[in-house]
């Protein structure tokens, strides 16, 4: 069925190069993870686009980062304003190529404009410094500088705010920006793509390189000597290797990657809170966010009151088309993202695990699997190991305090952890140990443009969003005068 939209030109097919709207010799498709049907055909570009998008960058560069700030921030936010006026367009096209119910895609378009008019504002207070000098004839500076070119490898799930997170402070900081958006969503970027145009975004400021072939396209991102930094979300398998490509420029990197949060509810917490917490730290697209809650820790006395209810809330979650009202969980990206929770549930219930509800694909077959909850769930098992990144939720029973610390923290990752306690001292204690980048206390949701976005150990480097997010799209230069007194 044809996408109905307002505006028919933000379903832009083309990849939007230097400036210039491209066909491709060859394209591939878009499908639909609700219907599987083809919603389009983009181009398959190559590592040459990318290097042209690349040289238009470098040549843009150096007037777009003249501008002022105030300037910078003018054009975006007018493309936020566009954003925004076109929200309702921008949340079907995203529900269409990646699932997600659409109340979350027009959540998805706000927080993505957010990003934009964030950094749109903060560029204004990209402050340097002035060092009292330790010898009285010097004095010492600090500027703050744009990088130069960007590149950019966002993932499918959050195919706008992705992008938004990492263009807002790009731009804002006189950066210019090359984006390879994921083969899965594409349209969004392009959609995105056509209001930075009619927002006034100058040529060559911002391109859109569209394919399949990750590896290439990637690779040359992160070899040319003309990017001179990367910024990725993805998986931490994948941010390795793009780290070890950027070495030999020594490019500045960004990288937000895998998650493996744990949801830890506290003997005297508010359980109903606990359970909304839990629903929509776990269920948010489908569980499909590397901020899920992936390990959920239940202290002993309440296992009882917790487990019974979430699952009951879990079981009455509607799975359907992202575009039926009422949908509350979408189906899974794709035929692998599938066997990954179907793997993940055989080998927990296969070491004794039990289900609570769910444990199976919905009878709408696809890629649609049912919202589930397992008990006795224990360490070995990979669901507690590995990002689920589905709508499963592993329920473990814990005992004190220190052993539920070691094991939220018995992870290579650390980006996102949650807990749930009415005690300060408690609160405190726990909030300094985990070992994450991003702690919810009492509260399931923790994403907004005013904070700090990012995480420890193998969850990545960086932060995006907040007063510390464009630090990593800018220099430090320090100049150092002999005033000659
Ligand atoms: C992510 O899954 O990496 C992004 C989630 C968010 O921004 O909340």
């Amino acid at each position: 069925m044809p996408l109905q939209l307002n505006d028919h030109g933000l379903l832009e097919c083309r990849a939007f190069v230097a400036g210039r709207w491209r066909e491709g010799v060859r394209t591939f498709a878009v499908i639909n993870p609700a219907t599987n049907e083809e919603i389009a055909r983009v181009p398959e570009m190559t590592p040459a686009d990318v290097r042209s998008a690349i040289d238009a960058a470098y040549l843009a560069q150096k007037a777009w980062g003249s501008l002022s700030s105030k300037e910078r921030g003018a054009i975006l936010l007018r493309w936020q304003a566009l954003m925004l006026e076109n929200a309702e367009d921008l949340a079907r096209i995203l529900t269409a190529e990646m699932g997600k119910p659409l109340a979350e895609a027009r959540g998805e378009i706000v927080y993505g404009a957010s990003f934009i008019q964030w950094f749109a504002e903060e560029a204004r207070r990209a402050y340097g410094d002035v060092i009292p000098p330790p010898q009285s004839d010097r004095r010492i500076i600090v500027l703050k500088q744009p990088v130069g070119v960007v590149g950019s490898i966002t993932p499918w799930n959050f195919p706008n705010a992705m992008i938004a997170r990492k263009v807002g402070p790009a731009l804002a900081s006189g950066c210019t920006f090359v984006s390879r958006p994921s083969e899965k969503t594409p349209l969004s970027a392009l959609a995105m793509a056509v209001l930075a145009e009619r927002a006034g975004i100058p040529e060559g400021v911002l391109s859109f390189v569209t394919g399949t072939d990750a590896e290439g396209l990637g690779l040359e991102l992160c070899t040319n000597p003309k990017v001179r930094k990367v910024t990725f979300t993805g998986s931490t398998e994948v941010g390795r290797i793009l780290w070890r490509q950027c070495a030999h420029d020594i490019k500045k990197l960004s990288l937000e990657l895998g998650g493996n949060a744990p949801f830890i509810v506290f003997d005297d917490a508010d359980i109903d809170k606990a359970v909304e917490g839990a629903l929509i730290a776990k269920y948010r697209n489908s569980g499909q966010t590397c901020v899920c809650a992936n390990r959920i820790y239940v202290q002993r006395g309440i296992l009882d009151a917790f487990a019974p209810k979430f699952a009951a809330a879990s079981a009455a979650l509607k799975v359907g088309d992202g575009m039926a009202p009422g949908t509350a969980i979408g189906p899974l990206v794709d035929a692998q993202g599938l066997a990954k929770v179907e793997d993940h549930v055989e080998d927990a219930l296969v070491k004794g695990a039990r289900l609570l509800t769910g444990g199976r694909r919905s009878s709408l077959g696809g890629t649609f699997y049912e919202p589930t909850v397992l008990v006795d769930v224990k360490s070995g098992m990979k669901i507690l190991a590995e990002e689920t990144f589905g709508p499963v939720a592993p329920i473990v029973v814990f005992d004190s305090i220190d052993e539920v610390i070691a094991l939220a923290n018995d992870t290579e990752f650390g980006l996102a952890s949650y807990f749930y306690t009415r005690d300060l001292r408690r609160t405190w204690k726990v909030a300094e140990a985990l070992e994450c980048g991003i702690i919810g206390i009492n509260t399931g949701l923790i994403s907004t443009a005013e904070a700090p976005f990012g995480g420890t150990k193998s969850s990545g480097i960086g932060r995006e969003g907040s007063k510390y997010g464009l630090d990593d799209y800018m220099e430090t230069k320090y100049l150092c005068m002999d005033i000659g007194v």
